[in-house]
């Protein structure tokens, strides 16, 4: 299919619009809706990792969210970038010192997951009750029994829309003694892990070789 710009009166090219040429404006709104129903339809099916994203305020403060749009950018430097949504309690604090930390979820910590995604209505430090948190040497919350934490400082960041992307440069990994634990998934809008004696089974393989 081929791209024809559309032309103002004056033969300018007009603002490029979202929707399809033969659309019309308010059919375009409608259309919108749709897909964006539909997306969000198609994203439940992407299977992800549950994160929870953390910054402490300059004044100690506690703050976070449950996270799945995490992933890995680089490893030269280890960088990761993460979406946190503007208006979420920690974007304000991740702003003012730069430090954050990712916590990796294990297959366990389904309570945690959703504390941080604000399901049982606690709010800012009230979330860090839970004895498995404790402090990095920057002052960043870090979870204990966690996959893994990686502890970042904001390398970059872009405003789109409602979120913030976020990219972290990767000063510090913390990783559990023994093998990883199955991890926390989201799927389906449900929370879910892999087979656990499947993963044990793998790990074991891994191991060996
Ligand atoms: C499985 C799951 C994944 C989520 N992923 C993100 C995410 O990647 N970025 C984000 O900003 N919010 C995400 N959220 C929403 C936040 O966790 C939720 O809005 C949180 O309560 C915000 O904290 P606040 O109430 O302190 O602002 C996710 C929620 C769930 C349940």
């Amino acid at each position: 299919m081929t791209y024809e710009p559309i032309l103002n009166d004056e033969g300018a090219t007009a603002s490029p619009s979202p929707y399809p040429g033969w659309m019309l404006d308010d059919e375009g709104a409608a259309y919108e809706q749709e897909v964006s129903g539909h997306f969000l339809t198609a994203m439940s099916s992407l299977a992800a990792t549950v994160c929870v994203v953390a910054a402490a305020s300059p004044s100690g403060d506690r703050f976070g969210i449950t996270a799945t749009a995490v992933c890995s950018l680089s490893t030269d430097p280890p960088q990761l970038v993460a979406c946190v949504n503007r208006s979420s309690s920690m974007a304000k604090a991740l702003g003012e010192t730069g430090w954050f930390s990712v916590s990796i979820l294990s297959g366990e910590q389904e309570s945690v997951a959703a504390t941080f995604a604000g399901r049982t209505g606690l709010q800012g430090s009230d979330r860090f009750d839970d004895q498995s948190w404790s402090r990095h040497t920057t002052g960043t919350p870090v979870l204990g029994g966690a996959s893994a934490v990686c502890v970042c400082h904001v390398s970059n960041s872009l405003h789109q829309a409602s979120h913030l992307v976020v990219i972290g440069r990767v000063l510090d990994v913390l990783l559990p003694d023994g093998p990883p634990p199955a991890p926390l998934m989201y799927h389906q809008r449900r929370f879910t892990t892999v087979n656990a004696a499947m993963f044990a089974d793998h790990s074991a393989r891994e191991g060996q070789s």
